[in-house]
């Protein structure tokens, strides 16, 4: 099983290039479902996440060409709408077939995500809004079946929370139903605008993304024209930079003490991290060449809140609770989003910081002088890249076990932080 090892203590210093989006890529590919005929899509980035999704609509009958990183998906000759549990246990996210699955063909058998690492992570939501649409819905051995008799029909309905993939699954449904649907209470993610672009490069109707009300006119039309059931039309999707990525770096080269110019991000999705950097002391200057990032000697505390968007991004607390871990000062990290974010934590305090949670959504982080090198194990996608970030800033040696849960959302991670001369290598 592959390790990363670090040697930390040098401050990162040069220019770094921002991939593709993992949370926009992989609805977009979803999206392919809804049309019986080519998508292409650019910028995808490389990511076990895409492979997952990518086999499970190979599974489904669609075909794909992957040539770098752009992939063509043609799913005219889908010929089953079943995503078994084998592909989606590896990918929570491939709940994401079911809303375009069951518009298009009347009916899905889509295995239940289950929990991971961070939470329960229900989707309920994603089954209430397909409910409202008029599918049946039951739940049989770990099962989603959902039918409809004839089109799903456009409805109101109100999210009791923001949900990202709730959002883009039902506003994906919607696309091929009878009628105007209105989501309320919407996610308003830079990718749920993202998607809904593509959907309406797709012939599809979306009005509202970015907002808490989507509203989506179901389109009258098989593909090009043919009536062969509801469909859009082939489009090329160019996928947006990976504001999670990009302010992984950023905070990399704020913890550091560095200089990193990161490349290819769009400052317009990172008002969060960015303004939370600025307040650690962090200089962060946007310019036509990019986003560069000046560490400082005195780190600032202060405290995090993890929110929906536009609020900080639950994504990004694990890898800024790494520079408050070694800041003057004490702040308080409060997870309003997931239930068990804070796994990092413990192996944090293996390398010496100074964490206390209290009531499981508050974390006091007092800030230490430094941190020290220790083997630690990787648990979820952004909590290994918080160790890795702890790794760069320690004395001494890192090794992260467990790192194919940072290949599920970083792309060539070490080769990236090798570039702005961090001492990195897997092992
Ligand atoms: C998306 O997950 C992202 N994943 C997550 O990124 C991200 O952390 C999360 O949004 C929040 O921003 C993708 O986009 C593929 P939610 P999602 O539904 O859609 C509750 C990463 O590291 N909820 O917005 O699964 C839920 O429990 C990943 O890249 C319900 O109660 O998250 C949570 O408290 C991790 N019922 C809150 O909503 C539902 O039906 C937000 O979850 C759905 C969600």
């Amino acid at each position: 099983m592959d390790k990363i090892e670090i040697t930390g203590g040098i401050p990162l210093e040069g220019k770094v290039r921002i991939s593709g989006a993992k949370n926009a890529a992989l609805p977009l590919l979803a999206s392919s479902i809804l049309v019986q005929g080519p998508v292409d899509y650019t910028n995808i980035p490389d990511l076990m996440d895409i492979k997952s999704i990518k086999m499970l609509l190979e599974d489904l009958g669609a075909t794909t060409e992957t040539s770098g990183s752009n992939i063509r998906i043609d799913a005219s000759a889908i010929n089953k709408a079943e995503a078994e549990y084998d592909l989606v246990r590896k990918m929570r996210a491939s709940i994401l077939v079911l809303g375009p699955l069951v518009a298009r063909f009347g009916h899905a058998r889509v295995s239940l995500p289950g929990g991971c690492a961070i939470g329960a992570r229900p989707v309920d939501l994603h089954l209430k809004g397909l409910e409202a649409m008029g599918a049946k819905i039951s739940i049989e051995h770990g099962y989603i079946e959902a039918t409809t008799s004839g089109r799903l029909k456009g409805c109101e309905f109100y999210f009791d929370v923001p949900t990202v993939t709730g959002t883009e699954n039902l506003m994906m449904a919607a696309t091929l139903a009878q009628g105007t649907t209105v989501l309320r209470n919407c996610a308003r993610e830079p990718e749920i605008i993202a998607l809904a672009d593509a959907l309406n490069l797709m012939g599809g109707d979306v009005s509202g993304a970015g907002t808490a009300v989507i509203r989506i006119n179901g389109v009258e039309k098989g593909y090009c024209g043919k009536r062969s059931g509801q469909s859009l039309d082939s489009a090329s999707i160019h996928v947006i930079p990976d504001r999670i990525e990009a302010g992984t770096f950023m905070v990399a080269a704020a913890a550091t003490k560095g200089d990193v110019l990161v490349q290819g991000g769009e400052p317009e999705h990172m008002g969060g991290i960015i303004n939370k950097l600025r307040q650690s002391g962090a200089s962060v200057d946007i310019s036509e060449e990019g986003i560069r990032v000046k560490g400082v000697e005195k780190i600032k505390s202060t405290d995090i809140k993890t929110l929906p968007y536009p609020g900080f991004p639950t994504d990004m607390q694990a890898q800024f609770m790494v520079l408050m871990s070694i800041a003057e000062g004490n702040c308080v990290v409060h997870e309003t989003i997931f239930e068990n974010r804070f796994i990092h934590v413990n192996e944090l305090q293996r390398m010496g910081a100074d964490i206390s949670i209290s009531g499981g959504n508050y974390a006091m982080v007092r800030g230490v002088k430094s941190l020290s090198g220790a083997q630690v194990m990787a648990s979820d996608l952004r909590a290994s890249a918080s160790l890795v970030i702890a790794g760069l800033v320690a004395r001494g040696t890192t090794t992260i076990n467990r790192v194919y849960h940072i290949d599920r959302g970083y792309e060539s991670i070490e080769k990236k932080f090798s570039s702005l001369g961090a001492q990195i290598r897997r092992c």
